[in-house]
């Protein structure tokens, strides 16, 4: 059944991602905008399109691509609220880290936990990822560090994506921490020679990650991991310069990462190698406002320069716990000087495209699923004018409805 969908406007990106530089300020704006669906895939967008067996009237709202969270630590136990009020009186992420606290402490609570016990704490907070406008989302893990958990929460990862409507993409973030109980060389060894291979061949992430930063792994101790990674077919990824200057970003690019995460302390040197490749630059600006740091990335000169930028919420419980991704479009606009047609391009397609989604998900356009938001907004760019509240009506995943207001306060 042919189903259409009528708007005051539709606003999305065009095109093959990851979309660079200047053109990450080009959106596609059909006013008023037709969507027209069958079986959950977009077969027309414009501002009129053939004829449907239903239609369903939005006028007078807008319509966006469901948002992209390309960076998002879904599958862990428990919270860290503790060292959330540590973190009030003043003590650093770091130094919380270095007392017990930190990644290390949601490793223990993750490998306690039975997979069941996992995977209803990760549905409970995917829900809320939905609920404000997310309709694909990455699940890292990182928080086993050993071969057994990290495969329960990939899995768990994997079960969401079946039982959950929202595509879930694995990420083996085999490199996350060094493991409390083991010693740094030999986990690297480790991992490059039993954990990445049996991950790699269980097919449950097509995706190494790692975190490199002063006192955890050095750019040459991510090198040798992403060596393994990539000769076991592994895309690869790096959460680096979040907190120093660490030099990884040329190796990484040079080794063809698909993207380069939080990268604040990034040095021009570094953002000139990364505009001038296809590794995309993630931005995750809620980092910077939950941890309290005065620093955003660079996100403003990596386009600048001719670069490419994506959005994450970097959901997880120690520096970042936001659900919504639109909050962190705000901060990009408001804090990192991106311009609101960059900022929503770098939430959907650029996302899209670190999650290897790009060919289904991120814009609306033939072809790609009918994964849109209603907002109660005639314009995208009232999203950032009124920010702070999106004025969300629904969320459709693959032309359903899953997520949906009262109708009697839709048009309050
Ligand atoms: O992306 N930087 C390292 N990893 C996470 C934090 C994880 C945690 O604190 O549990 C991040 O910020
Ligand atoms: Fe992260």
């Amino acid at each position: 059944m042919k189903r259409k969908f009528k708007f005051s406007q539709v606003a999305t990106p065009a095109g093959d991602a990851p979309v660079k530089g200047e053109a990450m300020g080009n959106l596609k704006i059909y006013e008023p905008g037709e969507i027209l669906e069958e079986n959950g895939v977009i077969l027309e967008v414009g501002e009129r399109t053939s004829d449907a067996d239903i239609t369903f009237d939005y006028r007078g709202k807008l319509a966006i691509p469901g948002l992209v969270d390309s960076h998002n630590h879904l599958p862990f136990a428990g919270e860290r609220l503790d060292e959330f009020e540590m973190k009030l009186r003043g003590a650093s992420y770091m130094e919380i880290a270095k007392a017990g606290g930190g990644i290390r402490s949601t490793v223990k609570a993750t490998r306690e936990a039975s997979f069941e016990e996992l995977f209803q704490q990760a549905k409970a907070r995917a829900f809320w990822l939905l609920k404000n406008g997310t309709t694909s989302v990455e699940a890292k893990s990182g928080y086993g560090l050993n071969l057994e958990d990290e495969i329960k929460q990939l899995e768990v990862a994997k079960a969401l994506d079946r039982a959950f409507p929202m595509d879930v993409v694995p990420v083996f973030l085999g490199g996350h921490d060094i493991p409390p109980d083991r010693d740094k060389d030999s986990y690297i060894h480790d991992l490059v020679e039993k954990i990445i291979p049996e991950v790699a061949s269980s097919g449950l992430s097509s995706y190494f990650d790692a975190f490199c930063e002063e006192g955890v792994y050095s750019p040459s101790d991510v090198e040798k991991m992403f060596r393994a990674a990539l000769e076991h077919g592994l895309k690869i990824r790096l959460h680096t310069d979040e907190f120093t200057h660490t030099g990884a970003i040329p190796m990484a690019v040079d080794m063809g990462a698909i993207s380069v995460d939080h990268i604040l302390f990034a040095s021009d040197e570094d953002i000139e190698k990364l505009a001038a490749s296809d590794t995309v630059g993630v931005l995750m600006p809620t980092v910077s406002f939950f941890l309290r740091m005065e620093k955003y990335a660079p996100g403003r000169k990596i386009i600048d320069m001719g670069g490419a930028v994506a959005l994450g919420t970097d959901f997880n419980p120690g520096s970042s716990p936001a659900v919504s991704m639109f909050f962190p479009l705000w901060l990009l606009v408001f804090k990192m000087g991106l311009s609101m047609e960059e900022a929503l391009t770098a939430a959907t397609i650029n996302s899209a495209f670190v999650l290897g989604l790009d060919g289904k998900v991120g814009s609306l356009e033939p072809g790609k699923k009918a994964d849109f938001l209603v907002l109660n907004f005639k314009n995208y760019r009232e999203i950032f004018y009124y920010f702070s509240e999106p004025r969300l009506i629904a969320v459709y995943k693959e032309g359903r409805k899953v997520i949906s207001l009262p109708r009697k306060w839709e048009d309050t």
